[in-house]
């Protein structure tokens, strides 16, 4: 009776790995927002960064309609969970019609498969370990502008209650900024007020919401300032790079603001550490390299093409050389008259054709044969 027993026991040790596989999904997790694929540069780069500080935290990214196929592929091969959801509409009708779709983050309160999640935005770069603030209480997120949230970096607790809730006000509840980042302000109306996050001195009770420093959202506008960072360098935790238009991935930035250096420093990391992904590279951006580097080329070769069918006399004096030169050469060799044939073009321009040729033809004559 071995084998019944050597059954169960691979049954119970494939049991454990099923397990074991299925706990391989963590409790909490990174997560950032993809609305197309303007920004999918700057997702892999966060990514990159994040892996970079260790963490083996899920990292997801939740996608919209808007994003291609490729770029979600793209991601995967970058170790991104991606989730695709459709916008969530945008109740105030007042706004144009291009701030659809940004009451979506909300959805992250709805991430109800995890404990808890770390928001960030997809224009920021982690550059030292986070990992503390998923010890952050119910809500976390930075006050900017004096007293207003910045929805740039948020620690969240999901739940379903909750999410219900926000949706339940957001047609009620004023929005500043018409989006996102507006209602959340109006939600939680106390939130300047919030105590500061202390990882190493947690808060009990745990308050409903609590401030990070500006080491976990550090804004570029705010290094442009003074031209360095007004915080301790060596604790900067989160580098977000609120540009208004500008952003990291365009080649110009790093001209006007130094901390775009660091942002492109791991940018360039992404081409060596992970196969298969494209080298990091926007296509779209490779494709006007390629074109800003053919074009002179392409014009060089039309005008020099231009030329020579506007100054057809050019062609035809080389014709009328070659010709002049077979000639020669059959005289020169056999005394013997040749074949007369007409010269195109004016080989009277030589003023030769009946002479003997001149030493410097015949060295071209020996060449050419
Ligand atoms: C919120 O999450 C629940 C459970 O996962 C899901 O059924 C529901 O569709 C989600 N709501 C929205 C608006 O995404």
């Amino acid at each position: 009776m071995r084998s019944p027993g050597l059954l169960a026991a691979a049954l119970v040790a494939a049991a454990l790995l099923l397990a074991a596989g299925a706990g391989a999904a963590t409790e909490e997790a990174y997560v950032t927002l993809l609305y197309g694929d303007e920004f999918v540069l700057g997702v892999r780069v966060l990514g990159k960064s994040l892996r970079d500080t260790g963490t083996r935290r899920d990292m997801v990214v939740l996608v919209s309609d808007g994003v291609s196929e490729y770029s979600r592929k793209l991601l995967q091969a970058d170790g991104w969970i991606v989730n695709r959801i459709t916008l969530l509409a945008n109740p105030n009708q007042v706004r144009p019609k291009r701030f659809w779709g940004v009451y979506t983050k909300l959805k992250i309160f709805n991430m109800t498969s995890y404990k808890k999640v770390v928001y960030l935005d997809a224009d920021t770069i982690v550059v030292k370990s986070i990992e503390d603030l998923f010890k952050c209480g119910k809500f976390c997120g930075n006050l900017k502008h004096s007293e207003r949230m910045n929805s740039g970096v948020m620690v969240v607790e999901p739940s379903e209650t909750l999410f219900n809730d926000m949706i339940d006000k957001v047609g009620r509840l004023p929005s500043y900024t018409g989006g996102d980042q507006g209602f959340l302000n109006s939600y939680y109306p106390d939130f300047p007020n919030s105590r500061v996050y202390e990882p190493d001195s947690p808060l009990t009770p745990e308050p409903e919401t609590q401030r990070l420093s500006t080491l976990y959202n550090a804004d570029v506008g705010l290094y442009m300032l003074a031209n360095k960072w007004m915080v301790d360098e060596k604790e900067l935790r989160v580098i977000h790079y609120t540009l208004g238009p500008l952003k990291p991935w365009d080649w110009f930035t790093a001209w006007l603001v130094k901390p775009v250096e660091t942002w492109q420093d791991i940018r360039q990391k992404l081409e060596e550490s992970l196969p298969g992904t494209g080298g990091g590279r926007n296509p779209h951006d490779q494709l006007v390299v390629k074109i800003l580097f053919i074009l002179p080329f392409c014009l060089l070769l039309f005008g020099y093409y231009q030329s020579c069918f506007q100054t057809n006399k050019e062609l035809i004096s080389i014709r009328s050389l070659c010709a002049f030169a077979r000639r020669a050469r059959h005289k020169y060799k056999s005394e013997e008259p040749l074949p007369s044939y007409s010269v195109v073009g004016s080989s009277a321009a030589f003023g030769i054709s009946n002479q003997r040729v001149s030493p410097l033809l015949q060295l071209q004559i020996s060449i050419s044969t």
